[in-house]
């Protein structure tokens, strides 16, 4: 009989209710027992564990957010609390550790692989940014929620002939804004992969009005050197020269709450499903993810410290697009 414990750390992402839905009812399919650990690595130094049967699972699969809870805890980067958690999981007689989460929850995971406790990483993360999954659990629905954002806020800008800065979350990395700014026609897209001096975004959106378009959508990553609330001060200066009056949403949190897609359920649920099974043929120390539409595993050795290369084709092909 195993006994495994579930936790989810570092930011909610929408989908992770499916992926710990998915991992207990395999587990105990197995004839394991399964349990949680509550609000991520600080729940774990606290010995907070719950255990979960299959109707504890139950009606979760279309919740946002995380059943266990989460907490940003950057004193697991301590030695000290990742031996005060070994010594909890051991006494508590766990024989191996799922970490549902982006890349400081799987540097947390490798951590304990190295000192041979056994655990498996699942790729969730609305920022896309981990090495070892071309999608995590969370991005495909961020986007979507970002992308209802743009689609409304470009209404009214029609409406009142105004360029709009639009910020969305992601961290360092602009996939959230490349991809809704893509699907969403903006007229400007502002990454922290591409500088971008705030004059070149004054001149699209001064070139979109001479072209006679009734609104300006600039989608920029808060990770950008120049992010929304920088750009805004920068044309407050210059406003004359945008043509359009200018108007600034940040989106923030609201892109990670909310009902998981279709997609996230069902990549959660194969990554949960996933996890079990390589625990189940004795292998540990990877990662659970996306890669070229199939399920694969990398080392943790692999993705700890790496982040994935945004596709910047794609934001040379907006440019074009914005016309
Ligand atoms: O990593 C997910 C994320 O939502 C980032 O996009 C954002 O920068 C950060 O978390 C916000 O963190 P917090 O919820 O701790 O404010």
């Amino acid at each position: 009989m195993k006994r495994v414990a579930l936790i989810t750390t570092g930011g909610d992402a929408p989908g992770i209710n499916a992926a710990i839905r998915a991992a207990v009812r395999t587990g105990i399919d197995l004839g394991w027992k399964m349990h949680g650990i509550r609000h991520g690595y600080a729940g774990l130094v606290a010995d907070s564990f719950v255990p979960l049967g299959l109707r504890d699972v139950g009606g979760i699969i279309e919740c946002g957010g995380t059943i266990l809870g989460s907490k940003r805890y950057p004193e697991f980067k301590s030695e000290e609390a990742q031996l005060q958690a070994l010594r909890i999981l051991r006494e508590r007689n766990i024989d191996a550790l799922i970490v549902i989460g982006g890349d400081g929850s799987q540097a947390g995971a490798l951590a304990f692989s190295e000192r041979g406790f056994p655990v498996m990483g699942i790729a969730s993360t609305i920022d896309n940014d981990l090495y070892g999954s071309d999608i995590s659990i969370g991005a495909d629905t961020a986007v979507n929620t970002a992308l209802e954002a743009v689609d409304r806020i470009r209404v009214t800008a029609s409406s009142h002939e105004r360029a709009f800065l639009i910020e969305v979350m992601g961290r360092n990395c602009g996939y959230l804004a490349l991809v809704a700014g893509v699907a969403g026609g903006a007229e400007a897209i502002v990454l922290p992969e591409v500088e971008t001096d705030p004059e070149t975004v004054a001149s699209e959106l001064r070139a979109a009005y001479e072209r006679g378009k009734p609104h300006a959508i600039v989608v920029v990553a808060e990770g950008a050197k120049y992010n929304a609330e920088a750009l805004s001060a920068y044309f407050k200066e210059h406003r004359e020269r945008l043509g359009f009056e200018l108007r600034v949403t940040t989106l923030g949190h609201v892109q990670r709450g909310g009902t998981p897609g279709a997609f996230d359920r069902l990549l959660a649920t194969r990554f949960g499903a996933a996890a079990v099974g390589h625990l189940a043929r004795g292998e540990q120390g990877l990662l659970v993810g996306l890669i070229k539409g199939e399920i694969a595993a990398t080392p943790l050795t692999e993705i700890v410290g790496r982040r994935k290369k945004l596709d910047c084709h794609l934001f040379e092909l907006a440019g074009v697009l914005a016309q």
